[in-house]
């Protein structure tokens, strides 16, 4: 999804540093885009490095100059009970969501305030407002996101800058595309009202908008782009048999 986040950001003609843990990735992607005329330059950064990832955003924010837009995307999960879960898996799923979402979010104001105005946008997931058993981690650590974006906004929206959560509900990234077959995809495609996974795109532009002066008066918003995942509460209805939605059915 951050892939095509820079995608969409150079078209619109933005300067865009990538940040990402797999560098090689990060530079394939900033060459090509470079190749094509646009004004992109990716940096090792491992948000779970905290000194490593301190010294790629002041490097990002030296190149700039100024930034307008910071968008936190990386992020993961671990599955487990609560009754089992490594207290160490815990924290490290907080330090991979929401940690490196607050230390790069400290990064960028004093630049934002300066300028007085930027808006940042904070990956959270459709998993930080409902949950699921076994994602416990993931779903709290996505919640803090949205609880953390909601201060952010207050916090921050007398100096001009803004802060919005997006929750994707479930979307082909390419992590998704290798961890599940074409048939576990399916059967997530069957829970979501639009019948089918989402697409880095689609994530893409809804973050975009929220990055975009078409957005000024959105702050401290969550935005959910699931297809209708989330909209529906799962009680079986005549509906549900009428048209072959009954679970197995
Ligand atoms: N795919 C979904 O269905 C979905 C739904 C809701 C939310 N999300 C969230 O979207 C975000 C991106 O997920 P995705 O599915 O696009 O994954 P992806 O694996 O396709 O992309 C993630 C990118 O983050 C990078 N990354 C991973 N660990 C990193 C680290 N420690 N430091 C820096 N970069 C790191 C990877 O190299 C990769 O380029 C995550 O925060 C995820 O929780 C995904």
């Amino acid at each position: 999804m951050g892939a095509a986040c820079v995608r969409r950001l150079a078209a619109e003609g933005a300067r865009v540093v990538i940040t990402d843990a797999k560098a090689e990735m990060g530079e394939a992607l900033a060459a090509r885009l470079r190749g094509e005329g646009h004004d992109v330059l990716a940096l090792p950064g491992d948000v779970m490095d905290e000194a490593g990832f301190d010294d790629a955003l002041d490097r990002a924010i030296a190149h700039l100059g100024s930034v307008d837009v910071l968008i936190n995307v990386a992020g993961g999960s671990y599955h487990a009970y609560i009754a089992d879960i490594a207290l160490d898996q815990f924290d490290r799923i907080y330090r991979l969501n929401v940690r490196s979402t607050v230390q790069a979010c400290q990064k960028v104001l004093p630049a934002m305030r300066q300028a007085g105005r930027g808006a940042i946008v904070n990956m959270a997931s459709i998993s930080g407002i409902a949950s699921d058993p076994g994602w416990s981690a993931y779903n709290s650590a996505k919640a803090g996101i949205i609880a953390l974006t909601k201060a952010l906004a207050w916090e921050e929206g007398r100096n001009g800058i803004r802060a919005n959560a997006i929750c994707p509900g479930t979307t082909a990234s390419e992590r998704l595309r290798n961890f599940l077959t074409p048939e576990r995809m399916r059967e997530f495609a069957s829970a979501i009202a639009l019948d089918r996974v989402g697409t880095p795109d689609e994530q893409a532009a809804a973050i975009l908008f929220l990055a975009s002066d078409d957005a000024s008066f959105i702050t401290g918003a969550t935005l959910v782009v699931d297809g209708g995942l989330t909209a529906r509460g799962w009680q079986p209805t005549d509906f549900d048999r009428n048209h072959g939605l009954v679970r197995g059915g």
